[in-house]
């Protein structure tokens, strides 16, 4: 951890060399919206001149038009370590800083490159957003106050379930030092600031609550037994109340395969943000941020992480949307489970969604899908959606948390045999493949998860 905070501050003193004004190029997630919203704060503050452009992923086109440009410095946020080289090529003589956290190209660069994987450190254990927050507080130490937007994008990318690692600790103490984060144990479901309960529980995927999750019947009785009101939220349930239904839904889940208790976590809520509102939980936070950035609407997105009201607004509106889209994309697949768009094999199942399901929601979509419970632990989900560029964005999850498969090599064990790169992590990978390569992927897919010998090793 040393090495790597050491590194974060070489990297400073490096960058205050440096003239403006500075490119900015971040991912579209929650990470990537936390991690640029950051660095534009710090750089305001320093009076460091900056144009930022958000990305859903970086391709050696965007690297073209970037070449094009006049910037003598550019940061990649949350993106860039999988394409060293490319990038390397593409902004010879250039000054590059890559804050990113994915697993990094193999190769040696001159690029001011942050990212765990080059410290002994999992790229679970801190985002692109703590990392950028390290850079920020080393730039300025005022810029502590941006702490919380480190604990919402390492949130953002399902980092905390368990309590932080150890860096990223370092930033949650920073975050209640100065009074942006309270922390509170308790029922760890989405939703406890603004969802009735009965939405709550309904929709309750992780975790999972056997014969209530998707039962709305089920809730009802569940909730008039414990005589508590379905339209309450949970954040306003009495101290009774609250006591009676952590044990009814430990009850629910006893003899499933998670630890009952599982149920029971930490909430991080935003202390300058009102009760009940999206922005209080740093999970709903989390939320409204990536359906920002995965409807197109990334500068609403950067709005409400630096505070701006109308943003704030805006952004509850694209929430609403946002749900509206993925409702309607989950009932795509529900009803195409027996077409020829969904091909389940044992062990692993492809969802080519073509044109049905937009290229940003088509990671979204198998999240769910990969946390219901629908299909058995080990399953490994490749999704596919067509782009408008005329390309196919692919995402691929695993169902329960498999130790045994890295699903980034995995995938780029696959596109490799098309020439192309993959990014991501063990339990989350993408690609962008061209629209000509369709049909041969599919093939590539079902060669490698298909073979006996893949699924003795991976059994589901
Ligand atoms: O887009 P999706 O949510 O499926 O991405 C899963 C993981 O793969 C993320 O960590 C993302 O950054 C990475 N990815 C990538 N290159 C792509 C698409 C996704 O590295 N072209």
């Amino acid at each position: 951890m040393k090495d790597f905070l050491d590194a974060v501050n070489l990297a400073v003193s490096k960058f205050k060399e440096l003239n403006s004004p500075v490119r900015i190029i971040s991912h579209l997630d929650c990470d990537g919206l936390t991690s640029a919203s950051i660095l534009s704060a710090a750089f305001q503050k320093q009076d460091v001149k900056f144009s930022l452009s958000i990305i859903p992923n970086l391709t050696e086109t965007i690297l073209k038009q970037l070449s094009l440009e006049s910037y003598k410095t550019y940061f990649f946020l949350d993106l860039g370590s999988g394409m060293l080289k490319e990038i390397e090529k593409a902004l010879p003589e250039k000054n590059i800083f890559i804050l990113d956290h994915h697993q990094p190209q193999d190769s040696l660069t001159n690029i001011n490159h942050i990212n765990p994987h080059l410290f002994s450190l999992d790229g679970s254990e801190i985002s692109a957003a703590g990392i950028t927050y390290f850079f920020a507080k080393e730039l300025n130490q005022e810029n502590i106050k941006l702490s919380h937007l480190g604990i919402i994008g390492a949130i953002g990318d399902m980092q905390g379930k368990n309590g932080f690692s150890e860096i990223v600790n370092l930033i949650l103490d920073d975050a209640v030092k100065v009074g942006k984060i309270e922390i509170k144990k308790g029922l760890r479901m989405f939703g406890a600031q603004t969802k009735p309960l009965l939405k709550l529980l309904l929709y309750s995927t992780d975790p999972y609550i056997p014969g209530i999750t998707g039962n709305e019947s089920e809730v009802h009785k569940f909730l008039n037994e414990l005589a508590i009101s379905p339209d309450k939220k949970l954040t306003n349930l009495t101290e009774e109340e609250t006591k009676k239904l952590v044990t009814a839904i430990i009850l629910k889940r006893l003899g499933s395969e998670e630890n009952p208790e599982d149920i029971l976590g930490f909430n991080y809520l935003l202390k300058d943000e009102p009760d009940e509102s999206p922005t209080k939980d740093a999970k709903e936070f989390s939320t409204l941020l990536n359906s920002c950035g995965r409807l197109g609407k990334s500068s609403v997105g950067i709005g409400v992480c630096l505070n701006d009201k109308s943003s704030k607004q805006k952004a509850i509106e694209i929430l609403a949307q946002f749900r509206i889209e993925l409702i309607t994309s989950l009932n795509w697949f529900y009803s195409n489970r027996n077409s020829s768009f969904i091909i389940e094999k044992p062990g692993f199942v492809i969802i080519n969604a073509e044109n049905n399901v937009r290229p940003s929601m088509i990671g979204t979509l198998t999240s769910i899908i990969s946390n219901s419970n629908l299909y058995s632990t080990n399953t490994i989900l490749i999704s596919m959606a067509h782009t408008p560029e005329e390309d196919i964005k692919i995402s691929t999850r695993i169902c329960g948390r498999s130790k045994n498969i890295n699903l980034k090599q995995l995938l780029n064990s696959i596109t490799n045999l098309l020439g192309i790169e993959s990014g991501g992590h063990n339990y989350a990978a993408g690609s962008v493949i061209p629209l000509e390569k369709e049909q041969e992927f599919i093939q590539l897919v079902i060669k490698q998860l298909g073979t006996e010998s893949f699924l003795k090793a991976n059994p589901t």
